[in-house]
């Protein structure tokens, strides 16, 4: 099991975010987690990224707890928040060298950094200019270059549809099915219903801190979708 949330709690002071999740997502899984804001979903994402401690329960990866295995854990995941991080003077090129040495990779000749941006979908003219003019669209594919380099088990997307252009959207899914298909693990928040349903194994509704709901995205149609989504929301 690459992921596993064991009846994992979260309070913010008097409030409880998280209210006992369990959760398990396999290689080659990509669950989709659904819910208004406030739901609970980027504290989920936040505990397996050690970002932050649990009250109660754990959050594992590949079979270690987080909290006690930072190091081991971050090596195995890559993370995409809504608004992906770079150094806005730097290249894409530049800034997956920078990050991918960070994280411990043994640095590699400018042809491998700027085939991995390629893969990831970044057009060629960009690779060498700054990070600042890109679109949010091409900043969540420098995103996925890095997973891609890390060789990442587990991908961890916060919303990171959110604000991308149709096509931009798409390219994006493409990309993650890819790793789907080549065996990443998935756990992607979002408000997407169109998406989820084309790229999640899994879909799960999280309403206050709760995970009231969760199928397989097969065995629903986009408007089946919609109405269960919709219903879990009305009260
Ligand atoms: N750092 C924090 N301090 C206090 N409350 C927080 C903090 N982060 C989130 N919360 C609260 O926890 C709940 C869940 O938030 P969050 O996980 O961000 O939801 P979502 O990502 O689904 O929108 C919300 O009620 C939010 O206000
Ligand atoms: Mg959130």
């Amino acid at each position: 099991m690459v992921l596993e949330a064991v009846n994992l709690v979260k309070d913010y002071g008097e409030h409880r975010a998280l209210k006992g999740l369990n959760l398990k997502i396999d290689a080659g899984e990509v669950f989709c987690l659904l819910g208004a804001n406030g739901a609970g979903k980027t504290t989920t994402i936040q505990l397996f990224l050690g970002f932050i401690e649990p009250t109660a329960g754990l959050a594992k990866i590949k079979g270690h707890v987080v909290k006690d295995s930072p190091v081991e854990t971050k090596r195995a995941l890559a993370y995409i928040p809504e608004n992906v991080m770079l150094y806005p003077t730097l290249s894409g090129l530049e800034n997956l060298r920078y990050f991918t040495v960070l994280a411990g990779i043994a640095e590699q000749g400018p042809s491998v950094y700027r085939q991995t941006l390629m893969d990831a979908g970044l057009p060629e003219f960009a690779v060498d200019k700054p990070v600042g003019t890109y679109s949010k669209g091409m900043r969540q594919k420098v995103g996925i270059a890095m997973a891609i380099a890390r060789k990442a088990e587990l991908l961890l997307l916060d919303e990171p549809t959110s604000g991308l252009d149709p096509k931009a959207s798409n390219e994006f899914s493409q990309l993650v099915t890819r790793l789907r298909d080549e065996g990443v693990a998935v756990l992607m928040a979002t408000h997407d219903l169109f998406r989820s349903r084309e790229i999640a194994t899994r879909i799960g509704i999280m309403k206050q801190g709760v995970l009231v709901d969760q199928f397989a995205a097969a065995d629903v149609s986009h408007q089946d979708l919609e109405r269960i989504y919709l219903e879990h929301m009305r009260d």
